[in-house]
């Protein structure tokens, strides 16, 4: 299976300073990038188109978008459409990442249907999951990943595997410096590689797994090494193309 190098950026970045960025990426990762590598950002709506022009003709580059709306247009003041994403050069979208559950307010069903229609309109799509601070202290993480997968996954979705991976963040390893210990990406991925396995059959022996959690250039090619860990998705290292081109070819 390739293994998916991944980028959020979140509320980060200009237009001008987004395409910057892209165009160092694919300078300094390009020319060095192993055949089983993918390199995928996840830019601000804004800056979609720009990434996706510097990114052109690189063909393991790709762009996504962080978040959208499940309708196909409509009085949605605020929010984008799957094919909007597609429009401005995404192949992917994120869904069920945890700013957008703790901080934003979404729940397990609206993330299930979020993904399950980007996969109906095309995208690929990644389904965060993961577990609070005092989940992990109640010894609720397999309760708590069974769930969000279960709900975020819903039947229609589970046709679509070969364009799905799911990435595990722990909620307190985000933005925190901490990172999680390698028994507990080894435990965490290992379930959910069994609990899809459940659900999906052989199929999900191909989805992607990926860990996000201050990943850095120091620890990336620890983590990638790890049972079940097919890429990384990484927020605060990924904002500059020096940071993150250490991650991608570690
Ligand atoms: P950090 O790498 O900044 O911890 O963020 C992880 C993340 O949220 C990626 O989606």
């Amino acid at each position: 299976m390739k293994k998916l190098m991944a980028a959020n950026w979140k509320m980060y970045k200009t237009r001008a300073e987004a395409e910057a960025t892209a165009r160092e990426m694919v300078r300094l990762i390009a020319p060095g990038l192993p055949e089983d590598r993918e390199l995928l950002v996840f830019p601000p709506f804004t800056a979609l188109a720009a990434v996706a022009g510097a990114f052109a003709g690189q063909k393991s580059f790709a762009v996504g978008g962080q978040n959208f709306w499940p309708h196909g247009e409509g009085a949605f003041t605020g929010e984008i459409a799957p094919g909007m994403l597609l429009d401005a050069g995404c192949t992917w979208a994120l869904a069920g990442h945890s700013e957008r559950r703790w901080v934003l307010g979404e729940n397990d069903d609206l993330v299930g249907e979020k993904v399950a229609y980007g996969l109906q309109k095309g995208l690929s799509m990644v389904l965060c999951i993961g577990e609070k601070l005092e989940e992990r202290r109640a010894k609720k993480v397999e309760e708590v990943l069974d769930r969000q997968l279960e709900r975020g996954l819903v039947p229609a979705a589970r046709e679509f595997a070969n364009r799905l991976a799911v990435a595990y963040e722990p909620v307190w390893a985000i933005g925190t410096g901490e990172v999680a210990g390698r028994e507990e990406i080894r435990q965490a991925h290992a379930h959910t590689r069994d609990r899809l396995v459940q659900m999906m059959g052989e199929k999900a022996l191909e989805i992607p797994l990926l860990y996000g959690g201050s990943v850095k250039p120091d620890n990336a090619s620890e983590i990638l090494a790890l049972d079940n860990v097919d890429g990384v998705l990484v927020g605060g290292a990924s904002l500059t193309a020096e940071s993150f081109s250490r991650i991608a070819l570690a």
